[in-house]
């Protein structure tokens, strides 16, 4: 046997390092031509074919569809005979998981050409749910047999002509009378409902009480029927199978979107089964406009046939028609469908009718349970439909523990409706850590770390002279004092003006509806954090509801000296850095998390050495692995730049300006480094100790405050939002949840989803996310893909020569929605405002791959992406059905 052909990944364009396997347009063993197009493949810019250049026969390992491959690398073999031929996948390490490629299809039987059909016979309508022959159709029609009813025996389930002439003749009676012909509608139903036999169907029944929902749904405005579908949609999304189906022969089709059907009397007398589309992931509100409308038009039969056809799952609720039991027929295309009785002093007799071949018993019981669970339980996903405020004679509404922008958006939240709230703020200006010793800040010195570095850009644009560039540290450090000074006076005057009483002094529970604020360490400077208080009380106030926004200081490690080198001021934390009179000219930085890399690349554009030293194998844990992982190949090119993982830090010493740090690095060589300052930069951790937390009953654990996603504490009248919940400790997820806890005080439905937030890692280029990684996206259980597109492809980037980078978009193969945007580039703290809004929206990549971006700019990167995938999925689906 002669060596096998190697047929690569082709390199299709030159910034093209990878491919995506998207089809095999031959199946192994096929006989291929030269100039034959073997495969589809994704580059990063379109879907290419690939070509081979000799005869032979294919043969495996083939690369699996959807598989990550580098170019050059082998995707399959040419060999010279079929004997040669070997089968199978190659095993696949490269992300994401590979995917099965369809098996070859099935040879069909060959026809014998002699079923006696008449020429010009009319063809049957085609089965629901299956294929047939046009042959099969004629003779159908001929011979009266109803399509519908035939399992078909050709590949892919088709009816053949054969499987009609071996039909069972249908049992008729014959009764007085001509009949009417059916109406399209009724033949439609019939037919369905004939094709229901073929199902081996089952029944459950579960007792569920109605009248939480009937309440909730009341209070919330909305139709109990919708409420009972989403109610569905969410028991799917813990019990996926009850939203699949069976298609002949052998498949079963897994579907992600419920599209729920529902019944609907028309005008006429008829029934009509509109569908209400996304009922496991759109809010009910939404679901309920969309309810509202359809059901209108489906009285007057007024319906387009998308709006009718395709349900995922049916709902039949006799409820209002005192039924006190009844069962419906699930039809080909459902796997289960849900009758609703009256409700009774039981509950109401909920009877699902489900495919065996799709679900078993347990699968629908537990579906029951779930659903169960969720209807009679609505607060947790309707809404608490009423005031979190308890009755009393309170000094305050709500009193709210913190002036960051956690409690500080709740505050205005609450006041905008007009309760009446106290902030208690250990300082004389809100802001807390963003404003005074995080975000702004850290961006007031990137931002002049930027120009610097930008400047070195200029020449490539024939812009001479601005090279030498030098910092005025004094000039820096008024500015920035400058701008966080005028942001907490506006802070404080608006929200003085919106009716927030602002109370300086540090907050302390005394029980679980009155706290002390105590004001003898009050701290003068805004620029620095208070320290815990004295036991001294100051003055009592009593409130109905409580919100702890205290935030988290920066954690130090028991590294042995490190401790000491705080108190020193060689060590400096995000606390205290802003105090340097100066950049160090050598500078170590323990931790690569955000803040460790965004000050490490600061102080090493203002001209610093700076050592970067983390525990992990990685830098930043929190972004996806590929967009982190690139950032560390860039920084170990950086200049003046040094980043070792996987180093133990084992001893700090010295002091201020003259420190010593010893460390083992990753392969267990004890090293030393002399530098003047030490950043620590290893996280935050809640401090509660102060607030006397104990006094309210409300439950912590390691520091951390026990929350749901309204932001509820233990005890229900206290929430707890922000750093001192743990989960991102980041500025925008603290304002959502205090505007997610001001919502669920007034009764609102409001929740914290940290599946849609973001954050932006001020580097260069910028590490950015919003939503899931592929990797966070498959452990929920979505079968997600990913398409990205490397920045030195896009013309603006090569322009200013910011070509370093990529962006990543991640969807869910089944619904098309986006559900994670990743970013490693130039100004990906403006580009990811758009990708926010695809995930939050729950955009689909056809919405994105339709929308008009305007020429020329990054942004139009997020249409092509959108393209191609859809290109991708659509071309390796359509050879998945061949
Ligand atoms: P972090 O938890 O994100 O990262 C700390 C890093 O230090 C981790 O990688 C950890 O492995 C490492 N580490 C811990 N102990 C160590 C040791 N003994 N030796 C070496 N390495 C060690 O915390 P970070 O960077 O301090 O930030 C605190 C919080 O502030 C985070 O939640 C972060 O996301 C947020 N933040 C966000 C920013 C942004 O979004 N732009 C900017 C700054 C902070």
């Amino acid at each position: 046997m002669s060596e096998p052909y190697v047929i690569k990944m082709p390199q299709l364009s030159d910034t093209m390092t990878e491919g995506v396997m998207v089809s095999w347009e031959k199946n192994i063993g096929d006989e291929v031509k030269r100039g034959d197009i073997v495969a589809t493949v994704e580059t990063d810019k379109a879907v290419m074919d690939v070509e081979v250049f000799r005869d032979g026969f294919l043969s495996g390992p083939i690369a699996p569809v959807d598989a990550v491959i580098a170019v050059t690398h082998a995707i399959g073999y040419l060999v010279d005979s079929q004997d040669d031929v070997v089968q199978g996948e190659a095993e696949q390490s490269a992300q994401p998981a590979a995917q099965a490629t369809p098996a070859p299809a099935s040879t069909p039987a060959p026809a014998t050409g002699k079923e006696a059909v008449a020429p010009d016979a009319a063809p049957t309508s085609r089965p629901q749910g299956s294929k047939a022959s046009p042959l099969a159709r004629k003779l159908a029609s001929q011979q009266g047999v109803d399509i519908d009813r035939i399992s078909g025996s050709g590949p892919g389930g088709v009816v053949t002509a054969s499987d009609i002439k071996t039909a069972p003749a249908p049992f008729e009676v014959a009764v007085p009378g001509d009949g009417r012909p059916m109406k399209s509608m009724e033949k439609a139903i019939a037919h369905a409902m004939a094709a229901s036999i073929s199902m081996p169907t089952f029944r459950v029944t579960s007792h569920i009480h109605l009248e939480s929902l009937l309440g909730a749904a009341k209070s919330a405005g909305v139709s109990v029927t919708v409420a009972i579908a989403r109610a569905c949609g969410l028991a799917m999304l813990e019990h996926p199978k009850m939203n699949w189906c069976y298609q002949p022969d052998n498949k079963l089709i897994e579907r992600g979107q419920a599209d729920i059907g529902m019944a609907v009397a028309a005008d006429d007398g008829g029934l009509v089964v509109p569908i209400l589309r996304g009922c496991e992931s759109r809010e009910l509100s939404e679901l309920n406009n969309d309810w509202k409308d359809l059901v209108a038009r489906a009285r007057s039969r007024h319906l387009n046939p998308e709006e009718f056809t395709g349900a995922t799952f049916q709902i039949s609720n006799m409820g209002m028609f005192d039924v006190s039991y009844f069962d419906a027929i699930a039809t080909p295309g459902l796997a289960a469908i849900l009758a609703i009785s009256s409700n009774t002093d039981k509950g109401s007799a909920f009877t699902v009718t489900a495919d065996h071949r799709v679900v078993n018993g347990a699968d629908v019981a537990k579906f029951l349970q779930s659903l169960k669970t969720l209807i009679e339980q609505p607060a947790d996903w309707i809404g608490p439909g009423a005031s979190a405020i308890p009755e009393g004679d309170w000094d305050y509404d709500v009193v709210v523990i913190g002036g960051g922008p956690g409690g500080e958006d709740c505050a205005r939240d609450l006041v905008a409706h007009k309760l009446k709230v106290a902030m208690i703020n250990d300082s004389p200006f809100p802001g807390g850590e963003c404003l005074w010793r995080g975000c702004i800040p850290s961006k007031a010195w990137r931002a002049a770390a930027d120009r610097m570095r930008d400047r070195a850009e200029d020449a490539h644009l024939g812009v001479a002279g601005t090279s030498k560039a030098r910092l005025i540290w004094k000039d820096l450090e008024a500015h920035r004092r400058k701008v966080l000074e005028t942001r907490g006076e506006m802070a404080l005057k608006t929200d003085k003006g919106v009716r927030i009483d602002y109370l300086q002094g540090f907050g302390q529970f005394v029980d679980p509806h009155t706290v002390t604020v105590n004001t003898d360490t009050n701290q003068d400077d805004p620029h620095t954090r208070a320290t815990l208080p004295a036991g001294k009380a100051g003055k009592t106030v009593t409130f109905g509801c409580a919100v702890v926004a205290t935030g988290a200081p920066p954690f130090v490690p028991p590294i042995p000296g490190a401790q000491e080198g705080v108190e020193s001021g060689g060590v400096l934390t995000s606390d205290t850095v802003w105090a340097l009179s100066a950049p160090p000219k050598k500078l170590a930085v323990i931790g690569a998390g955000a803040i460790g890399i965004e000050m490490a690349q600061i102080f090493q554009d203002f001209g610093s050495k700076v050592t970067l030293l983390e525990a992990q194998e990685r830098i930043l844990a929190e972004v996806e692995p590929e967009i982190a992982k690139a950032l560390s190949g860039i920084l170990d090119d950086e200049p003046r730049l040094d980043v070792h993982t996987s180093a133990a830090v084992n001893k700090i010493s010295g002091a201020p300006g003259a420190m010593k740090l010893a460390y083992t690095d990753s392969d267990g060589k004890k090293r030393s480094l002399t530098v003047d300052y030490v950043i620590m930069a290893t996280g935050k951790r809640p401090v509660l100790d102060g607030l006397n937390l104990e006094s309210t009953g409300v439950a912590s654990e390691r520091s951390i405050i026990n929350t749901d996603s309204r932001c509820r504490t233990s005890v229900p009248h206290i929430f707890a939002v922000g750093d001192v919940i743990g989960g991102l400790m980041l500025a925008h997820t603290a304002a959502q949840q205090g505007r997610v806890t001001a919502a669920t005080i007034l009764g609102e439905n409001m929740r914290y989803d940290q599946d849609r937030d973001c954050g932006v890692i001020f580097s260069r280029p910028q590490a950015a996310f919003v939503g899931l990684s592929v990797e966070q996206a498959k452990a929920k259980g979505v079968d997600a893909v990913e398409v990205k597109v490397p920045m030195n492809i896009d013309a603006k980037a090569m322009i200013n020569n910011e070509t370093r980078g990529m962006i990543k978009i991640v969807a869910d193969k089944a619904t098309h929605r986006v559900v994670g945007v990743h970013f490693l580039a130039d100004h990906a703290d403006t580009l990811i405002g758009e990708a926010v809004m695809m995930v939050s929206a729950g955009m689909t990549l056809e919405q994105v791959g339709e929308a008009i971006h305007p020429h020329p700019t990054q942004t139009e990167l997020f249409g092509d992406m959108a393209r191609r995938l859809l290109s991708r999925l659509r071309r390796s689906k359509k050879k998945t059905r061949a």
